[in-house]
Formats: C-alpha cells, structure tokens, sequence
C-alpha cells in the first residue's frame, strides 16, 4: 500500500429522519468499518468520522408529517441511528451531528470564506412561492402531473412512478403539499458555485488522475463531466439549516448538500479537540489519504461538488478515493423506507440477539460492490449454517474442546512437521497478502472470502489429519497436529478483527490471549507451547426455518398493508359531476329479516324497509356478517339502481358498505339514527 502518514476516513452522514437499516450498513458502513479496523490493526494513524446529517428537506418533511419541530425529529433519531451503529461494532472516532455549534461555526466560516473571496456567483431566479405557508417551496414540497407519465403525484425533483428527474417548473398543475394552493412564480436570490469553470480541472483530476477509482464510481463522474456541468444554488429558501452568514439573507440557509460534508471536517474537530490533537493536518496535510464511504446516490456530491467546494477553499486536500457502493435490495424489492420494506438494525436485535457478526458476516458477503444486489432471509440462514456455524465455528470449536481433552487446555508443543503440515502452514502465510490486496482495492467481498479461506483451511486440516483416531496411535503427533490447529484459530482472530469484531473477541477469551496486532497475521508462534486456553463456547448457533420463516411474514405483512394502502389512497374511479351524483337515490333503510343464500359463500338475502316499501335486496355480506345478527340494523341503500337477478333473486337496490384492506365490510350508518326512508345526499 502506497504509504500515508495518516487517514481520515468518513462515512456518509445517514439524515437523522428515520433508523438505519441493512442498506446503510451494507452499503457504507460495514466496509467503512472493515476498511479502519483493518488500518488500526495495521498501527496506522487513522479518525474514523460519522455524523448525522440533521439538515434539509427530508427533516422538515418529517417534522410535518409526525406533527413536531425538526428539532425534535433530529434529537429523536440521532440517537436511535448512534446507538444502533455502536450495537454493530461500527467502530467511529466520533459520531456527532449537524446541528452542532460546532458544525454551525465551520459550514459559515466556510461559506464566509468563499463568499469574501468572490468564489460564488449571486444569481436572481424565479422559484415557487406559497402565499399561504408564506414560504419558498423546496422541491419535495411541491407536487403535480409528470409531464412525462402523466403520475399526478409527481414530486418537484423526481416522479416517483417513472423515475424521471425533475425541476419544479417542470410539473403541470403543480400544487404546494404545505397549503394545497397552487404556488405562485417569485423572484429569490441564491449563491451558486460555478462548477462548470472546475470541469476542466474535474475531468483531469478524476479521469485521468484518478483511473483506479471502482468503475461504478468512475463511470458516474465520467457521465456527468461528459454532459457538461452548471453553476450549483448552495443555499435555500428555508428556516432549518445553517443560516446564510451574510447582510441580507434573512430566511435563507445554506443548502443541506453544502454544509453535510463540511460535517466531516466539523466533526473530526470535535473528535481531535476530545482528544487534545491538532485536527488540521487530518485534512490539510498532504500526506493525509482522505477517503469516503457512500452510496451511489452520494456520488456527485462527494467526487465533483465538495471537492469542487474543497479547492475553493483551498486549504484542503482532496479524496484520494471515494469507494461507492449500489443499492442492496431486499427480497428482490428495492429498499423502502416509507414501504418499511427493510430489515431495521434495532429490530434485527430483537429477533436474534447477539447475532450482530452474522448479519456483518452476511452483508459483507453480499455487499453491492460493483452492482445492486440481493439480501434474502434464506442466504442469510445458509450461510449462518453453512458456513458460519459448519465451517468456521465448527473448526474454532474443535479446537479448543480437543485442547482441554487431551492437554486440560495446554497448548502442546510443535514437533516434526509433515509435508501436508508443511503446505498448510504456506498456505496460512499467504492469506495476509490476499486479504491487504482486496482491502487495499476495496474489494470487499473478496477479502471476506480470502479470511474465510483460513477458517475453511483449519477445518479441512483438522477434518483430514483426524487427531480423534490417531490419539490412538501416535499421542506425539497429535500434540502437532493440536499445535498447528490452535495456531490456525488465533490467526483467525486476526484476519477476521475487521470483519467480525465480536466474534474475534470470543476468540480471545476462548485462547486467552489478548489482542494481535495485524502484522501477526499468517505466525505459527502466536500461542506458546503451555499457554493455557480457556473453558470453550459455540461461536455460532444454527438459526432454525421457523425463525426465517417468521422474518419472511414479517415482510408479507408489510407488503399487505402497503397494497392496502395503496388501494385506499389511489383515486380509482374517474370525475363525476355534481349532477351525475344527484341521480343517485339513497336512502336510510332497516333490514326486517336475512337469510343466507343457499350454496353461495358471500350472499344473504335481506327483506328491507326502505320508508316507502320493503324491498329485497341480495348482498355479498355473508362473510362479515350472520343473518341473524343484522335483523333491525339501519343501513343505507341505493334505490334506483336498476334490479338485477342474482342466484334467480330478484334484487332491488344496493346496501352500501365500507371495505376494509382486510376485505371485511361494514354497513354505512346513520349516525343520529334517523327513520327509514330519510334521503342521503
Ligand atoms: O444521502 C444521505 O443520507 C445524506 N444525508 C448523506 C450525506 S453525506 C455527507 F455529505 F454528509
Ligand atoms: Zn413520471
């Protein structure tokens, strides 16, 4: 690995407007993690930054819609998203947030700096103004028709049926979502970074010089360079946010995308003033190798906007690399929040407590480095099985019990090697070289697969050198075989530290040894003949069908509800006018007897008082309702509605219901309890 002094290492700042689930962790997280403690275990100089991103629109969104302040949104999920992150080992330096003074201080005193040198440009446009709310809209508070689908619920910035980007001016009948009324066009002034005069220096900073970033990464930044860049607004029309720092900008902040990364700087400034360093040099010194873990849709913002921002300033180094992961999806669906189509990190704890290294285990596996990829609760158990508790802990296991078997826990000594001990101890040499390649390159997945490989390695040596028969026969050879087998285990607890750290740590106390350092990694020396281990434990348990099964119903049932409410909230019938409604005759009636109807599931026959005759009527009830409970119930009916012969009925007129997404129906009631025949208009 070309050598840095130090590293500074972020992660993507999750918006505090929800809890975090395993596409964050897959996505940005567990490698982040993998890749620092991997530098840790290296002895490198490394600040792991985290934060919550409590700014912008998302936020004031929720804050809406959960009827409280943004301020109370963001305290609420800050510490639900650094509680559930610290409960995954996800081992930041620091986890601090946007609405800090501290942030508040650096994101103006960056804007100030930029603003004084004449790095902005200022710029008057029109945007969409409700003068009800009496507020500029943000994009997402606008809606209206795609003009590219037709979708009536399109949002300002994106349609969400079609997948089109959008601007506001775009939609047609657009409609503010704060007031209903429709916006009106007002003049507001913005400041906006030119990026279009850093095209030039981008195209040859990331095209050129920077070759080797993963292609998903590369080829995004390739296609927005390629379609020519434009000046970017970096404040808005907002009350939540840092305030513009300038005369005149009262009511406008500075945009969530400009002050979010400035939040890496803000929050390694806490972490070194905690710890009495100098923070500086972390992203000023040159030798400093600046990396960002992010999403895809993160991109732009962290390899064109804010180095862009970076150079204005021109205090600061850029990224050396910024490894972008895609989406993971769930049960072949997409993510969803709102769907809550998701595995929720502090749910996944609830159900299977303890198990935190699995699910590391199981999306480090399937991380979606290079394409979107796939989390299924079926993976999740076979591999749990297969190879977590088959293989891995299975070897750990063998081990250890072995140990206190034949030796009370002593670490036998090594004696005459085999050839095959001989090619076992060259193949646990080489796995360090694999694993700091694929980690150096971001290749996660693989360097999972080359740790795996030591586990698998332990196993088949225990599997084929058969200590438990030949005990029988060579007791001196055993204590080899026992010594090789041991050391095989402690090198498991430093090839898997960055991947499983709770699993390492059991480990150690199984061996009783205190912590390797990464160096160590692929010595047949690290337990002494001697050296006592400790009383052994499983690693790992088998997870049963019924407790994947159970997370698969936990699914379906979001999926239920979701089609329900979408069922309920879609407009399905066409307009009709006010005329075409008051065609309708309906009426306050009383059911005066009920029958089923023979060999129907659903239908009952009804005698009716409608306040001008009694009346049959046949209706699909039967399963909401007995006969014989219905007797005397008020009901609205529909009278005029042609009568039609069901099961050879005749019936005259309709009993109105409301369905439920259950499909169980109710009757429509009157609720002053009005006299048969009364007229519902
Ligand atoms: O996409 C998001 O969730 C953003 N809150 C990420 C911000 S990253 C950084 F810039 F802070
Ligand atoms: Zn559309």
């Amino acid at each position: 690995m070309s050598d840095f002094k130090r590293y500074t290492v972020t992660s993507a700042l999750p918006y505090a407007n929800g809890p975090v689930h395993i596409g964050h962790l897959a996505g940005v997280y567990i490698p982040a993690d993998i890749y620092v403690r991997y530098l840790r275990g290296k002895g490198k100089d490394v600040v792991f930054i985290g934060g919550s991103d409590e700014h912008g629109v998302p936020i004031t969104i929720k804050a809406r819609n959960e009827g409280i302040t943004p301020q109370d949104v963001v305290d609420k999920y800050h510490g639900i998203i650094k509680k559930s992150f610290g409960e995954f080992g996800i081992s930041f330096d620091v986890y601090s947030r946007t609405t800090s003074e501290t942030h508040h201080k650096t994101a103006s005193e960056f804007f100030k700096k930029l603003h004084a040198e004449g790095k902005f440009i200022e710029k008057t446009s029109e945007q969409y103004y409700d003068e009800e709310a009496k507020q500029f809209l943000a994009d997402r508070y606008i809606m209206g028709t795609c003009p590219h689908c037709n979708n009536e619920e399109a949002y300002g910035d994106q349609c969400e049926k079609c997948g089109t980007s959008l601007s506001p001016l775009d939609l047609i009948n657009p409609k503010s979502t704060l007031s209903g009324s429709k916006p009106v066009k007002k003049e507001t002034k913005h400041w906006y970074l030119p990026l279009d005069k850093d095209e030039e220096f981008l195209k040859q900073w990331i095209l050129e010089d920077h070759k080797e970033w993963k292609p998903n990464v590369y080829g995004q930044c390739k296609s927005w360079l390629d379609s020519g860049l434009h000046p970017r607004a970096v404040s808005r029309d907002l009350s939540w946010g840092v305030p513009v720092p300038v005369e005149g900008a009262d009511g406008k902040v500075l945009y969530v995308w400009f002050d979010a990364p400035i939040g890496y700087i803000s929050n390694t400034i806490e972490w070194a003033a905690a710890k009495g360093k100098d923070w500086k040099p972390y992203w000023q010194d040159k030798e400093s190798k600046l990396v960002h873990f992010i999403g895809k849709d993160n991109i732009v913002f962290h390899c064109i906007i804010f180095p862009s921002m970076l150079k204005a300033h021109g205090d600061y180094i850029l990224p050396d690399n910024v490894p972008g992961n895609e989406f993971l999806n769930l049960e072949n669906d997409k993510i969803s929040t709102s769907k809550n189509w998701a595995v929720w990190l502090h749910e996944y704890l609830v159900d299977f407590p303890e198990k935190q290294d699995v699910l590391r285990y199981v999306l480090a596996a399937n991380m979606p480095e290079s394409k979107d990829n796939d989390f299924t609760w079926k993976d999740f158990q076979a591999r749990n099985n297969n190879e977590l508790v088959a293989i891995f802990g299975n070897f750990v296991n063998r081990s250890a019990v072995l140990t206190q078997k034949y030796y009370d826990g002593k670490v036998p000594a090594l004696g005459e090697l085999s050839n095959y001990d001989k090619e076992t101890i060259t193949e646990l040499e080489s796995i360090k070289g694999k694993i700091e390649k694929s980690l150096e390159t971001f290749r996660f997945r693989e360097a999972l697969k080359e740790a795996m490989a030591l586990a698998r390695l332990g196993n088949k040596y225990l599997a084929d050198t058969e200590p438990w028969k030949v005990v029988k026969i060579d007791t001196v050879r055993v204590e080899t075989i026992m010594n090789i087998s041991l050391q095989i285990t402690a090198n498991l607890s430093i090839a898997f530290e960055p991947f499983l750290p709770f699993t390492t740590e059991k480990i150690r106390t199984i061996l009783n040894i205190d912590k390797f350092n990464w160096e160590q990694l692929g010595a047949t020396d690290l337990l002494p003949a001697g050296h006592v281990v400790a009383k052994p434990f499983l690693l790992f348990d088998k997870i049963e069908d019924a407790e994947i099964e159970a997370q698969m119903n936990k699914l379906l049932e979001s999926k239920k509800l979701n089609e329900a409410k979408n069922s309920v909230a879609t407009p399905a019938k066409a307009e009709m006018t006010f005329d075409d409604f008051t065609k309708l005759d309906i009426r306050t009636g009383t059911i005066l007897e009920a029958e089923k109807v023979p060999k129907t599931k659903k239908l009952l026959k009804l005698l009716v008082d409608t306040g001008i005759d009694k009346r049959t009527v046949v209706s699909g009830i039967a399963e909401s309702y007995k006969a014989e409970d219905i007797i005397g119930k008020k009901v609205s009916i529909l009278l005029n509605l042609a009568p039609r012969k069901i099961k050879g009925i005749e019936s005259q007129g309709m009993i109105l219901m409301a369905e439920n997404h259950n499909g169980e129906l109710g009757f429509i009631s009157n609720e002053k309890d009005f006299n048969s025949g009364s007229v519902i208009s």
